[in-house]
Parts: C-alpha cells; structure tokens; sequence
C-alpha cells in the first residue's frame, strides 16, 4: 500500500452528509453519503479490492471541474482504456480490471475513455461496469473512427451496445478521421438525446492548428488532445483557445504513454512537493497538468489498481499555481 497516501488523507473533519470517509476492506465499504460520491450497487458489488484497504479519502477535498457548456462537474481525473482494457475474455485481466474500476469510482472518479480502435476495450468497460453495477455512476466517453456517415452511425450504435449505455455521455471523433461528417451526426445525436456530449480527439501536436480550426468554428462541448510535461506544445496557444471559447479539454497521453517515469525511477520527491499534497511522481505529472486551468480532466491508463490509486489521489488536495508549476517544471528538467 501506498504509505504516503495513508498518512497524507486523514479522516474526514466535516459532518457524515458532507464528508466521506472511506475505508475499504471491511465488510462496511459499501456506503452512500450525500456528496456526490456514491458506491456500486451492493447486489452487483464484488469485494473491495485490498489495494483500497484503510484508504481514507474526504469527499470535499476531491477537485471537480465545470464543463462549460453545461455547467456539470466532472472529477479531474479519470482513467484511460487504450490497450489495458483491450483483454478480450481474459479472467485474470478482467479480474484486475475490476479492481481498477472500483478503485476508480471509490475514489470518486468518473471519466472512461475509450474507442472502437481499442480491440476489446469498449467490450471490457461495457461488461465489467454492468457486473459492477456502475453504468450511472460513471461518465462514459468513447469515439467514432472510420469515414461516411451510415458507417459511423453504425459503429457509434454498435459502442453504445458494448458499453452497454443507454446513451452516451460523450462521443468523439477518433484522430479527427472525416470529422465534418460525424460532426453533424454528433449534432443530430445530441439533440435526440442519445448523447449528452461531442467532441474531437488527437494525439499529436501536428494536429493542433486543425483542432483549433474546429474549437473556433464548430460548438464543440471536450476537446482531447496530448499534453504532459515532456511534450508542452499545448500551453502556448490551444489550452488558452479552449479555455476562451468554453470547450472542457481531456489531457491524453498525460504521462506521455509512460516515459515520464523512466526520467524519474529511483528519484526520491523534494521535499516541497507536500505543498501540493504531492506524494508520488504520478501525482506530480498529472498535477502540473492540472494547475492549468484550461485542463478539465487527465486519463492516464492503467492496468494496475495500484497506478489507479496513485492517479486518483491526483484529484485531491491543492494544486500548483503557475509559479509552482514553473518549479516543477525546472527541477524536473534539473533530473
Ligand atoms: N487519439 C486519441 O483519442 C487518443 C490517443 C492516445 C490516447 N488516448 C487516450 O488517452 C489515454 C491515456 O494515454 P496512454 O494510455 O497512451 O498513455 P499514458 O496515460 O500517458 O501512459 C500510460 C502508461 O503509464 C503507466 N502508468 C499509469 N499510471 C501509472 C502510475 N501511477 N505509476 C506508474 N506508471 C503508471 C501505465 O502502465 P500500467 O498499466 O503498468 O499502470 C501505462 O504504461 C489512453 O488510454 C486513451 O484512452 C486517446
């Protein structure tokens, strides 16, 4: 267990109906307070995982932000799915899925990310949130990746069955792939009420000046692009744009698929980073992000439960300002 996360959550102040107070591996885990935070459905639930065993979180501490065009929260970190998630039947993997997901949504996550260019993914998140009971709970984001219009309401129609949502939270346009059709698809879709959001991805910079053609001309709800402390191409123009025109931003990549780790292994954290309520090079990553004001929510993937721990505890706490973020960014670079 993470140590430092032990001590660094103490438990709750407040009274029972504002504050929660977890702490998992009993038989008593499965509680629902008043603050937004609720737990799977007990006649669906699995046993708390032990990687969750004396997690003390306070539900107020937890960092939401606003989605501009609908005013709703949304926790500020979530969980990506691109390869983890693509296991196919595999019960092992599955097994430890779950145990990702239910330290997701114990911890008060919410955002899933995925695509149909994920293998099995949407599959996997579609069965495994069913057998935990978490369908409402959650806020589903997949994507549409392919060209023409009968063809990409097929395969929307054909996530929206193996996600096994009613309707979608937030659909996207995967890697901006014949984006002007699926846009008015998007628009159609929204209106029935068979999304509640659209939006576009993509992963590379040089996409860029195309997403921010479409966060000026089209009324996009989430745009998704790449960001981190190793690529940080977003911060001079695309993060302010979308910030100005009210488009909530997702952050993928944002430990630039894992690399960020290998400049910090073996590496202890300074001393200055409980300042931002920082206690591993995970949560220092995301949470440089996350000082940005313009960043809704991070999906770093994980097959871990523990990784999925770390990242959450990323959504607690305070956050650098643009002078710690600045700190952060030089001592990172002094390593
Ligand atoms: N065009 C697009 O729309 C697009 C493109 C790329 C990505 N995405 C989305 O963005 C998500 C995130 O991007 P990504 O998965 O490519 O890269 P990433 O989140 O930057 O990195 C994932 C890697 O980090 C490791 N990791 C996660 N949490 C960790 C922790 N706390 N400590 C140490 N290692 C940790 C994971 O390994 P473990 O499994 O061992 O934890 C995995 O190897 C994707 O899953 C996908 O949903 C979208």
């Amino acid at each position: 267990m993470n140590k430092d996360m032990k001590t660094k959550y103490k438990p709750p102040q407040h009274s029972r109906r504002k504050a929660l107070q977890l702490v998992l591996g009993s038989s008593t885990a499965l509680l629902t307070f008043g603050c937004g935070i609720s737990t799977a459905d007990q006649s669906n639930a699995v046993n708390a995982p032990s990687i969750l065993d004396n997690l003390q979180v306070d539900a107020n501490q937890l960092i939401q932000r606003v989605i501009p065009s609908s005013g709703e929260k949304l926790p500020v970190v979530g969980l990506g799915t691109w390869q983890t998630f693509d296991v196919g039947n595999d019960r092992q993997a599955r097994k430890r899925l779950i145990e990702v997901l239910t330290v997701l949504q114990k911890m008060g996550g919410k955002m899933i990310d995925s695509s149909p260019m994920y293998g099995s993914s949407e599959k996997v998140v579609g069965d495994l949130c069913q057998q935990l009971g978490l369908r409402k709970e959650l806020f589903m984001a997949t994507k549409v990746w392919t060209s023409g219009q009968q063809a990409g309401k097929q395969q929307m129609n054909q996530s929206i069955q193996k996600m096994q949502a009613k309707s979608m939270d937030l659909m996207q346009v995967h890697n901006l792939v014949d984006v002007d059709t699926h846009l008015k698809t998007l628009r159609a879709w929204k209106a029935q009420g068979k999304i509640r959001y659209l939006g576009v991805t993509h992963y590379t910079t040089g996409a860029y000046p195309q997403l921010m053609r479409l966060i000026k001309s089209e009324s996009l709800d989430f745009v998704q692009f790449n960001y981190n402390m190793k690529v940080r191409e977003a911060e001079k123009r695309l993060l302010p744009l979308a910030k100005e025109k009210g488009v909530a931003v997702i952050i993928n990549r944002p430990y630039a698929g894992g690399s960020l780790f290998r400049v910090t292994r073996g590496k202890p954290l300074p001393e200055w980073t409980k300042e931002y309520d920082i206690n591993s090079w995970g949560q220092y990553f995301l949470k440089y992000m996350l000082g940005h004001p313009a960043v809704n929510c991070v999906i770093p993937g994980t097959s871990k439960p523990k990784h999925m721990r770390d990242n959450m505890g990323a959504a607690y706490g305070k956050l650098p300002d643009e002078k710690g973020r600045k700190k952060m960014l030089t001592y990172l670079e002094s390593l």
